[in-house]
């Protein structure tokens, strides 16, 4: 498809060959572990593209095809979880000896992984400050391997200045990492920037309905993906064909849930800005925002995604004001056509420099309901 088609037909039109569908839309859940040869002399021949199920079948090579020209990236492995694509390239490419820059504001579990199981692999890590990018130097060291970035991060929303961190990494042979859930390859394309492995969730916004747990990597060079494939091979990492199936059915409608959910976040988040109980609100497209100028240089949209800052209260007050809500429910993830709240303080752990104790954040993932209503849910429940 030729470049210059906009992503919303790409997403319409790609990874629809007619061999597969056979004229349906939608291509099979082909399921298999087993891969019938014809001959002998074959089994152990390299020549054939599949040998083996663990490999995935055409939904698998749709989906990975759609997501390459998404992030317009080299290669895409897809992974079991968004937390287990957070983890796989960090295996991937690191080693006994190696040294791992993290941002502070990583996804939660990524930072208890690293906690967890890099010590034990002789790995040591760091993390820095993701909006002080400029001093990425200090941070490195003769043995720095890999720089995980999350931009924005999930509950606090900073940003980070991507290029300027693949600008310092290139030169030193340093391997870059976003987790790009929140754009969704849709709004930020980390691998144009010269990243070398954007990752994503796809439980969230491709996925889109909350019943699917998938991750995606995206890589940025051959170098990048024959590191990465060596891993996936060798680790027996695989996806469902019924997950796979479904991830790429929900990114066919990804463009317009994301234009809807970006507009009525927008939306909510401007009237909570407003509102008396509000101290802040954390939405890096609100010209409030302290990245607001690195989200407009990098960044072509805002996905549903924000949270905001009570005035300090009691944790009692917050669980009042969440359990009044009507239209939100209360639970984890995100990106899905219903909207969600959570209070973020319990998982607000950070490492040099901490997260300030400046009062509570609740977080919301705007859906597709009618933003009206959603105000209105919002209004009594912080009148509560
Ligand atoms: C930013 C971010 N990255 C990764 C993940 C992990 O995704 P999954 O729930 O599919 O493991 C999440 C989940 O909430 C997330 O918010």
């Amino acid at each position: 498809m030729s470049k210059n088609v906009s992503d919303h037909t790409k997403l319409a039109h790609l990874s629809r060959d007619e061999e597969v569908l056979q004229g349906a839309v939608n291509p099979p859940v082909h399921r298999a572990s087993t891969i019938l040869f014809e001959r002998a002399e074959d089994l152990y021949s390299s020549k054939p593209k599949r040998s083996y199920g663990i490999v995935g079948m055409s939904v698998h090579d749709s989906l990975r095809e759609a997501f390459c020209t998404l992030e317009q990236a080299y290669s895409v492995v897809l992974a079991p979880s968004g937390l287990a694509a957070c983890t796989m390239p960090l295996l991937a490419i690191c080693s006994a000896g190696d040294h791992v820059l993290l941002s502070n504001n990583i996804y939660g579990p990524t930072r208890r992984f690293c906690e967890n199981h890099l010590p034990r692999l002789n790995i040591e890590f760091d993390f820095f400050d993701p909006e002080n990018s400029n001093n990425i130097l200090e941070h490195i060291k003769s043995n720095t391997k890999a720089i995980f970035m999350e931009s924005p991060g999930s509950l606090t929303m900073e940003l980070t200045d991507i290029p300027a961190i693949v600008a310092v990494a290139k030169g030193r042979n340093i391997w870059t990492l976003v987790d790009n859930t929140w754009g969704a390859g849709w709004f930020l394309k980390p691998i144009t920037m010269g990243v070398d492995f954007s990752i994503q969730a796809a439980s969230k916004y491709p996925c889109g309905h909350s019943d699917v747990l998938m991750g995606t990597i995206a890589t940025g060079s051959k170098k990048a993906d024959k590191v990465l494939q060596r891993f996936d091979t060798d680790s027996g990492n695989f996806v469902s064909p019924d997950d796979a199936w479904l991830v790429l059915r929900g990114l066919r409608t990804m463009s317009a849930r994301l234009e809807r959910q970006q507009t009525s976040a927008l939306k909510v988040a401007s009237w909570l800005s407003q509102h008396p109980k509000v101290a802040q609100v954390l939405h890096p497209a609100l010209a409030c925002h302290p990245d607001h100028q690195l989200w407009k240089r990098d960044f072509t949209g805002s996905s549903g995604l924000f949270s905001f800052l009570l005035h300090p209260t009691s944790e009692a007050q917050v669980f009042k004001i969440l359990n009044s809500l009507k239209y939100f429910g209360l639970g984890f993830s995100w990106g899905g056509y219903e909207s969600l709240a959570i209070h973020c303080d319990p998982q607000l752990i950070r490492t040099n420099p901490k997260w300030p104790d400046q009062g509570n954040i609740i977080r919301l993932s705007i859906g597709l309901e009618e933003p009206h209503d959603l105000i209105a849910d919002l209004s009594q429940a912080l009148n509560i």
